[in-house]
């Protein structure tokens, strides 16, 4: 099987790598078969998934990657049509340079605030030096925590100022549910009426992704 591997990363913590690679990696699960590598030494992704209500039917399989990326990716390519790794917060880490070697895709979740942006200049650095050994690597920044539709396009032209690496048109929301989906060991789509519009603006990311 040919599989598509996405790599969720950017150096800085807590702009949503974690919240992004799973949930993508749910709405994914709908498509063909997915599995999250959790590449964080936190193991976020793995904890998440340990609180489902019903553990035998994980919101999405997640492994954790404990030796290294390369040997995890090939371990589970033949298996699963997707492959997301979710990244540490870091750059030069051996597992996030791994991940980045062998990405077909690589997302990076941004906060829309100039402080934010002004924070990942380490970005650029990375995406370059990813594509210099993985030159078929396709990179987006993926807007976060967005307020309100102004908010998003006072974000993109920030984007657009201060990264040449891409950012895709759609982002996520500021949404409680995206919380709520991490404390109940979920993703959106599992939360019904709660978590459609979550769903449905993780379903936009997903359908550009795809498309890129
Ligand atoms: N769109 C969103 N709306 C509301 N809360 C969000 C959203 N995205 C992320 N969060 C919350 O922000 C916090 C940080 O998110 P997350 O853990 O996904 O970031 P991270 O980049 O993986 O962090 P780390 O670098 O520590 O791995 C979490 O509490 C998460 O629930
Ligand atoms: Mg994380």
């Amino acid at each position: 099987m040919s599989s598509l591997i996405i790599a969720v990363a950017n150096q800085k913590g807590g702009v949503g790598k974690t919240t992004l690679a799973v949930n993508l990696a749910a709405g994914l699960a709908r498509r063909q078969t997915c599995v999250v590598l959790d590449a964080d030494p936190q193991g976020s992704a793995s904890s998440w998934v340990r609180l489902a209500t019903k553990p035998s039917n994980p919101v999405v399989p997640v492994i954790e990657v404990l030796a290294g990326v390369h040997d995890a990716v090939a371990a589970v390519r033949e298996e699963y049509a997707y492959l997301v790794i979710d990244c540490p917060p870091s750059v030069d880490s051996m597992q996030v340079k791994q991940a980045l070697a062998c990405a077909d895709c690589l997302l990076i979740p941004v906060l829309p605030s100039p402080m934010d942006l002004w924070a990942s200049t380490g970005i650029e650095g990375m995406v370059k030096a990813a594509s210099s050994h993985n030159p078929g690597l396709r990179a987006f920044l993926v807007l976060n925590q967005i307020e309100s539709r102004n908010a998003m396009a006072r974000g993109m032209e920030e984007v657009f100022r201060e990264f040449t690496v891409r950012a895709l048109r759609n982002g996520l929301v500021r949404r409680a549910v995206y919380r709520t989906a991490a404390l109940e060991g979920c993703s959106v789509y599992d939360l019904g009426r709660r978590g459609e519009a979550a769903a449905k603006e993780m379903e936009s990311v997903i359908t550009e992704i795809l498309a890129a």
